[in-house]
């Protein structure tokens, strides 16, 4: 069965999808994105997904390029189509085709959406569950407005690679006075040594994870306590538990910052929870 991308409204073999050469997304990265996980034939979060998704386009004033209840019934029929029962569906929407011109295009320009589906074998994530990631950390170098799903992702492709090669699978952006943020494609918390949960508060220059937010949903089901505050590189490295959150690694482990282990250098007890009570609580919508 050939993988199939919805692209504009036409169901095409993926290995064939295109988008015109002046595509907003393709020369300024105008345009938004989002990433919802397919679990055991379930879109995970979808509509806190297409809410943020909203948020996004409205923070841009990029049109919804269908009617906003067709979203659901698209991302489904990709995801039906492509035979994903485990994986992600991936929804991309910019402003559309213009001349390369930096205004907004003419009023009445579609915007265009594409829609993209994958599998993926849980087996290898919970496999990487048990040993857990390293991170290293950079400093902050995004646009203040990294609160938008925005595809402009420069800074944290560079992240990200910086990190594969440094034998890691995240990166951490430092803001001036010391303080994590978030990871190039994820959400970071620590456990400390009494056990609360902290993460950076939303608003100051992070990404609203949709699996954060769920993680507090979680969390509260098992009595956890979460402090939403800034914390320090030197805090996390001396925590006693560091995990990651992102729709494609649920709550991931986080063993090694730059280097040093974290606490004894295996998975925290509380992330695995975490990670495990997670599909208890999430909206799961049938694909
Ligand atoms: N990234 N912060 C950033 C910068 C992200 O790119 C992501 C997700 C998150 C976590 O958000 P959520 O829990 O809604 O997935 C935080 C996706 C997975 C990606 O770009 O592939």
């Amino acid at each position: 069965m050939p993988r199939i991308a919805y692209v504009n409204g036409r169901y095409v073999v993926h290995a064939q999808a295109s988008v015109h050469i002046e595509d907003r997304g393709y020369q300024f990265a105008d345009g938004v994105y989002e990433v919802c996980e397919v679990a055991r034939g379930h879109i995970v979060d979808m509509p806190r997904h297409l809410a943020r998704l909203k948020r996004s386009l409205k923070e841009l004033s990029i049109a919804w390029p269908v009617s906003e209840g067709v979203l659901p019934m698209l991302l489904r029929e990709v995801v039906g189509r492509n035979g994903v029962v485990n994986g992600l569906v991936y929804v991309q929407v910019t402003r559309g085709v213009a001349s390369r011109e930096f205004v907004f295009p003419a009023a009445g320009t579609r915007s265009a959406l594409v829609i993209t589906a994958r599998k993926a074998d849980p087996a290898l994530a919970a496999k990487r569950a048990e040993t857990g990631i390293k991170v290293i950390t950079v400093p902050e170098n995004r646009w203040d407005r990294v609160d938008i799903k925005s595809t402009g992702l420069l800074p944290n492709v560079l992240a990200k690679q910086k990190a594969k090669e440094a034998g890691a699978q995240e990166a951490w952006f430092v803001d001036t006075d010391g303080n994590v943020k978030e990871g190039g494609s994820s959400n970071a918390w620590i456990v400390t040594r009494d056990g609360v949960l902290v993460t950076r508060p939303a608003e100051h220059g992070i990404l609203r994870g949709i699996t954060r937010t769920t993680l507090f949903d979680v969390a509260a089901k098992l009595g956890l306590k979460i402090e939403e505050r800034g914390f320090s590189v030197a805090e996390a490295k001396a925590a006693r538990e560091a995990f990651i959150s992102s729709a494609t690694t649920i709550a991931m482990p986080v063993v090694e910052i730059d280097g040093a282990p974290i606490a004894n250098g295996h998975p925290g007890s509380m992330t695995l929870s975490l990670r495990q009570a997670f599909f208890d609580v999430a909206e799961k919508s049938p694909a």
